[in-house]
């Protein structure tokens, strides 16, 4: 990490805030298209066979939306045309981002957790500073804490790879030259479900990621993710005397 000026930092390369852009706009386009699919089909099933009538694992209709109302509130072809095309650039801004920061000893400093930071003492007493004092919430701004740490590299290196091998399992075109790639699925079906339920993880870490940005300043973070620039809060200059 760069010293800036005394409480400046620089804390995000220019391939960093471009890729994290473009991954925002296609996961908004991603799960807005996904959503149009589904509701054009509002039933998931698990293994192989799956039609209206089968026994489903999940109906939309439990939840008081018949597959009619759903049907037309969803949009497959709309769906479907914006959901490859995002999906690819999802896909190619992930290889972009993994080329340039991946060859980094300093990315996996910065990204993973040590060991002694997963132990059962440690994250007690991460836990108890952060609930304890809000002033120390600030206390990450030259690097992540350890919860930080862990839910990014979850998204980034479990989630993200399991969007993309489900999807690719339920392309027809990827699984002609590929069909290995269904089996280890167990079926089309499951991979579709798994997809589905990633989706709703996905949504989850996106309420608790802008709940974070909005606790430890909104206005600091996001000029940080475009400017690069992120001002150090007096709470932790102080911290450091
Ligand atoms: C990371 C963000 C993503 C989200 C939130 C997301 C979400 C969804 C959702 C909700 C569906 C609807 C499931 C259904 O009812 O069939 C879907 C379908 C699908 N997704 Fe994704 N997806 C993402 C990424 C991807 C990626 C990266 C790929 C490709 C590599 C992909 C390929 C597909 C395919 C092929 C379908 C089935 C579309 C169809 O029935 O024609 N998705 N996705």
């Amino acid at each position: 990490m760069q010293q800036k000026k005394n409480n400046w930092i620089y804390r995000h390369s220019l391939s960093a805030r471009i890729c994290h852009w473009v991954m925002a706009l296609s996961f908004f386009y991603l799960l807005y298209s996904g959503v149009m699919i589904f509701l054009h089909f509002p039933e998931l099933y698990w293994g192989k066979v799956g039609f209206q009538g089968y026994p489903a694992i999940f109906k939309l209709e439990d939840w008081g939306i018949s597959w009619e109302e759903a049907e037309r509130l969803g949009d497959r072809r709309w769906g479907r045309n914006y959901h490859y095309l995002f999906a690819w650039i999802f896909v190619i801004n992930g290889i972009v981002y993994l080329l340039f920061n991946g060859w980094r000893k300093a990315f996996y400093l910065k990204m993973f957790p040590k060991l002694s930071e997963l132990s059962y003492s440690s994250l007690k007493s991460f836990l108890a500073n952060y609930i304890k004092s809000s002033e120390k919430k600030d206390m990450s701004a030259a690097g992540y804490n350890v919860i930080q740490k862990v839910s990014y590299v979850f998204i980034l290196f479990a989630l993200f790879p399991f969007m993309i091998v489900s999807g690719l399992a339920q392309m027809p075109a990827f699984t002609a030259i590929s069909p290995e790639l269904i089996d280890l699925f167990g079926g089309r079906q499951t991979a579709r479900t798994l997809h589905v339920i990633c989706t709703v993880l996905m949504v989850l870490f996106f309420v608790v990621h802008l709940v974070q940005v909005f606790a430890v300043g909104v206005k600091n973070q996001v000029r940080a993710m475009i400017t690069g620039s992120y001002e150090r809060p007096k709470s932790e200059l102080e911290i450091r005397k």
